[in-house]
């Protein structure tokens, strides 16, 4: 069929199989100019269809020769429909991989839940025996609680007080303010729960109890600070009480591996366009500011490029920097003060007007197509495609 891409809000119900495999083999290519020394061998990557899960998928499969198993919750294909990208993304890359002799092997489902845990700590054990790292990359607005079976929604809300400033609605290149009324109290439980770091804890939980884990083994969880600007929002709004609880979880965790010497780490990244990011108020103009300071500087990165100076210049250098608050940080080249400086001079002059001059609202929207597999280079959108596309390691 012909794939074109249909949108809706801030989401795109289309993906396109052939744009999405040309990203991954992209990224793949980018990683093999970049291998790790002393990478892992036996990956786990739980959200390891889109962003920074499979960057870091890719990262390690190309790295450091590892195998891989990833786990996510995406739509197949049927007859006529097409899948949701993170479908493809993982058809292309284990068709890829097992061309390249690479093992790779996925669980598509719930994350959440003990069936899937346990799914993915069979497989491991028959196959991989034990892992070395865990990249917990997930996101998602929901999730229901493997115990109580409760479910629980993700807000985005700012906490104690009202919150107006300008954002962007990247479709029409419209400026324009948004208001946003405080949260409360329950709502930031229930970011806490669904984007917080309890999951986390439950997998290293039942990954240890089956003995899964190898002498030591890393782990690591990706969050985000950000700005001043986004903060009431962002960091200090509900998702960032979730970031907190994330961050925390880092050292109970370590803690918990001393036995095999294990680590366990938050490492805050950079702002980017990514199905998550497009959902949250303010961060579109944000970043199509930030995107055209970092470009103009020759310093912007996508997920693959921040993952591959994650796992060379931090998880496995020789010594590895950590913030005060005993995170890795690679928004590092985001956060530099001029850097900051000119988005905030940006920020105050941005209109419907100014902004396809000061921003960079056409590197937003080709990256937001770009996640759906369209507008990429190379690919020609008037061919029939096969929509009915397999992952070959799917169990
Ligand atoms: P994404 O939307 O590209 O990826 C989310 C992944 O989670 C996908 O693989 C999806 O299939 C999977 N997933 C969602 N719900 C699931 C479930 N119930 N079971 C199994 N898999 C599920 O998101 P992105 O942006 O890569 O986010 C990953 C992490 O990085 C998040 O913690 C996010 O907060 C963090 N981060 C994102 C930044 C950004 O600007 N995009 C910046 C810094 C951190
Ligand atoms: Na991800």
């Amino acid at each position: 069929m012909i794939i074109e891409p249909k949108t809706r809000g801030f989401i795109c119900l289309t993906s396109h199989p052939e744009g999405c495999k040309s990203n991954v083999l992209s990224q793949i290519n980018y990683i093999k100019d970049h291998p790790t020394a002393n990478g892992p061998k036996r990956v786990l990557v739980i959200g390891a269809s889109t962003g920074f899960g499979l960057a870091s998928r890719i990262t390690s499969a190309y790295g450091s020769n590892a195998s891989t198993i990833g786990v996510y919750f995406e739509k197949p294909p049927t007859d006529g429909r097409p899948a949701s990208p993170g479908y493809y993304n993982s058809a292309a890359f284990e068709t890829q991989a097992h061309k390249d002799g690479l093992y790779a092997k996925s669980i598509n489902g719930d994350a959440f839940s003990n069936a899937v845990k346990a799914q993915t700590i069979k497989l491991i054990k028959e196959d991989l025996g034990k892992i070395d790292l865990l990249v917990y990359s997930l996101a998602s607005p929901v999730r229901q609680h493997p115990d109580t079976g409760e479910k629980f929604k993700s807000t985005l809300k700012p906490i104690g007080q009202t919150f107006t400033d300008k954002t962007v609605d990247f479709h029409t290149g419209e400026v324009k303010e948004i208001t946003i009324e405080p949260c409360n109290e329950q709502e930031i439980k229930n970011t806490v729960a669904v984007m917080g770091g309890e999951d986390w804890q439950f997998w290293i939980n039942a990954l240890q109890e089956n003995d899964a884990l190898a002498e030591d083994f890393k782990t690591v969880a990706y969050s985000y600070i950000g700005p001043s600007l986004t903060e009431a929002v962002y960091r200090k709004g509900t998702i960032g009480r979730a970031k907190d609880h994330l961050e925390a979880t880092a050292f109970k965790i370590k803690d918990q591996l001393k036995a095999i010497n294990g680590e366990a780490y938050v490492s805050v990244n950079k702002a980017l366009v990514t199905q998550a990011s497009s959902a949250i108020p303010v961060i579109p103009l944000y970043i199509s500011l930030l995107y055209k300071v970092m470009k103009e500087e020759g310093i912007h990165e996508g997920c693959i490029e921040q993952i591959e100076r994650l796992f060379n210049e931090r998880l496995y250098a020789e010594n590895m920097t950590l913030d005060s608050e005993g995170r890795i940080r690679v928004d590092d080249l985001e956060m530099r003060e001029d850097i900051q400086a000119k988005v905030l001079e940006l920020w105050k002059i941005a209109t419907t007007e100014t902004l396809p001059e000061i921003g960079d609202l056409e590197g937003y929207n080709t990256d937001f197509f770009n996640l759906f597999g369209f507008k990429v280079d190379g690919i020609d959108y008037d061919k029939d495609v096969n929509e009915m596309v397999t992952v070959p390691g799917l169990q």
